[in-house]
């Protein structure tokens, strides 16, 4: 039997990610799992939950960026034993988000590499879907944006832009499990349905066992 997929939705923040994410996820039960970075219900995505939603909460730009990548590491052991029991995984936000907030802030030194570094062994999505948006400013008008201390427009072009650069860069250097999918002025049935069209023929094809690929 082969392993099961390890899918990602990635995107800014308010980009229907969730949504699509859970669409999914019921579409592909009983054998799935969902995944959300950061993972808020540990320890160390308490300290995160913090940091996001209290301003008084200070942290080197260095620490949270550790600490986002630690959450990724401390799931990896069920992550690897629902895939080898040929679950699929739906993963809302992972590796990229994690480099693109962080190299989005401009601190002296956590450029892109910097900022991949930690995320280094970690597992690597079998496909990764890039929920992009032309205007970030309309996604600005939606319910609840702005409440956490990354939600500000100025902020959201910035990531937006690394974002572009880090997938752009790879998908020429040749990673074809990276797919943009421009879901501006898209309702949610449009963009499941663009969804489904990538997702399935990754579902069909069949990945040994003990096959993995990991963030180098
Ligand atoms: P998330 O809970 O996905 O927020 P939303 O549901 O609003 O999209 O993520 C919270 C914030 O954390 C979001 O602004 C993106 C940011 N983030 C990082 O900065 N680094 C990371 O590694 C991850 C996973 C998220």
């Amino acid at each position: 039997m082969g392993r099961g997929k390890l899918i990602l939705i990635e995107g800014l923040d308010r980009t229907g990610k969730t949504t699509q994410c859970n669409i999914l996820y019921q579409k592909l039960l009983p054998d799935c799992k969902l995944l959300k970075f950061p993972e808020r219900s540990t320890r160390i995505g308490g300290l995160i939950d913090q940091y996001l939603t209290d301003d008084s909460f200070r942290l080197s730009d260095q620490a949270i960026h550790l600490l986002f990548s630690a959450n990724r590491w401390e799931m990896i052991n069920s992550m690897k034993e629902a895939l080898l029991e040929g679950k699929n995984i739906i993963m809302d936000r992972y590796v990229y988000s994690g480099v693109a907030y962080s190299a989005a802030k401009g601190t002296n030194g956590m450029d892109l590499n910097w900022c991949l570094q930690p995320d280094i062994g970690l597992l690597k999505p079998d496909l990764t879907l890039f929920l992009s948006i032309q205007d970030v400013a309309s996604n600005a008008v939606k319910d609840g944006f702005g409440e956490e201390r990354y939600e500000t427009l100025k902020f959201q072009k910035k990531v937006k832009q690394t974002f572009v650069t880090l997938l752009e860069n790879e998908i020429k250097k040749g990673d074809e499990s990276i797919k943009i999918i421009d879901v501006s002025g898209k309702d949610i049935q449009e963009v499941e349905a663009l969804i489904w069209e990538i997702v399935e023929p990754t579902l069909t094809t069949e990945i040994d066992h003990d096959n993995f690929s990991f963030f180098q």
